[in-house]
């Protein structure tokens, strides 16, 4: 059902920009998309302009999720440094109404089959995904990746320690 929905509209990656704020907004503000992030619902539009103008923009790498050009959800990969520079960590979110439709999975897949070369040093692409998140859970294991274990009481969410599901592609794993 969700490759057939896809059809008949074209999902495109960019950088995001200021002039998506409204759009960004969109999904900032709703606590069904917050609900699973480390980010708590924005509230105003000053405090998005400030994400986009110090964080999202000046990213190594983050993308705005579009149809016909319109923002609709974004995915970044955050790369480390040092020893750790051999893996980046890959993250999503998408507007309500545009959930159930396979768009995160085909920009997932989209994003997969292009950063390694992009990034010839990057060897590992890893996401880290609350234990009750099982839409996102999908998302990953229709994308190919491995789904590795659970971290337990990993990170402070919303003022409490949760469990999350680790998941990773390694640049040899690629058969796209
Ligand atoms: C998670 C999210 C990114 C998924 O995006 P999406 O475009 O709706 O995902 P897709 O349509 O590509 O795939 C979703 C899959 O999860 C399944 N799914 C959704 N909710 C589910 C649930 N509660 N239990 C089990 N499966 C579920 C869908 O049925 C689908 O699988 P299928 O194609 O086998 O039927 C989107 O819901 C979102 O933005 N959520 C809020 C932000 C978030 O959680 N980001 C990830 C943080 S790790």
């Amino acid at each position: 059902m969700a490759e057939n929905s896809l059809q008949s509209c074209k999902i495109t990656l960019r950088p995001i920009q200021l002039s998506d704020i409204d759009d960004f907004m969109l999904w900032a503000k709703d606590d069904r998309v917050s609900h699973y992030c480390m980010w708590e619902t924005y509230t105003s539009r000053d405090q998005a302009l400030d994400f986009l103008t110090n964080i999202a923009i000046p990213h190594p790498w983050f993308r705005v999720i579009c149809i016909d050009n319109r923002a609709i959800g974004s995915i970044t990969v955050t790369p480390n440094s040092g020893n750790d520079r051999c893996r980046a960590e890959l993250g999503y979110v998408l507007a309500y109404e545009h959930w159930g439709k396979g768009i995160v999975t085909k920009a997932v897949k989209m994003v997969a089959s292009s950063i390694f070369n992009e990034w010839k040093h990057l060897e590992r692409l890893e996401a880290f995904v609350d234990v009750d998140n099982k839409g996102s859970q999908r998302v990953l294991e229709k994308a190919g990746f491995v789904r590795e274990g659970v971290f337990r009481k990993h990170v402070i969410m919303k003022g409490k320690s949760r469990d999350r599901v680790v998941f990773s592609l390694v640049s040899s794993d690629q058969s796209f």
